[in-house]
């Protein structure tokens, strides 16, 4: 077992531009009403390249800052380093999960979907409003109703090594 407290945790879409920074933004702001900011880390990152060095989609941020979330990350691809470095990866549907699988250096049992941590009557992929599979509200209505369940696991969990 390591001796380092802090848990981390990686939100992972395909583009990383729209739904996984989306729930890192909503994750930060959990971690710093909750005091956590040096027991919590939060990242995102995106299956594919084609973003990557962009910031969130613009109607994603609107959408966020509306409600008071700010998306300040820069898109990024998924490594396979990641699956070392993180406690928790988390894919926010089921194509990004098969997707993370095939990347995985190894099967890992603490990379999960985003639907696990969601109230009955919630839908198993958190639809991609970039391809308008949801309005963007709807997105962030999601990912808001989840993060709490992932931050209470995360804390729950044994370090591994
Ligand atoms: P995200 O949305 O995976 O939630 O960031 C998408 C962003 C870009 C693309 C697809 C989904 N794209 O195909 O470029």
């Amino acid at each position: 077992m390591s001796d380092d407290p802090v848990r981390r945790v990686l939100f992972v879409c395909l583009g990383n531009i729209c739904r996984s920074p989306t729930a890192e933004a909503v994750m930060l702001q959990l971690i710093v009403e909750d005091g956590l900011e040096d027991r919590v880390r939060v990242d995102s990152a995106g299956t594919i390249r084609y973003h990557v060095g962009e910031p969130a989609d613009l109607r994603m941020q609107d959408t966020a800052s509306r409600r008071g979330y700010t998306l300040s990350s820069i898109s990024r691809q998924v490594t396979e380093g990641d699956f070392d470095r993180f406690d928790l990866v988390v894919a926010m549907d089921r194509d990004n999960l098969s997707d993370l699988h095939a990347v995985a250096p190894r099967s890992h049992d603490h990379v999960r979907l985003f639907s696990e941590f969601l109230p009955e009557g919630f839908p198993t992929d958190v639809p991609d409003p970039y391809m308008g599979e949801a309005g963007f509200d709807r997105t962030l209505d999601i990912i808001e109703h989840g993060c709490p369940a992932i931050l209470e696991h995360l804390l729950s969990q044994p370090k591994s090594a």
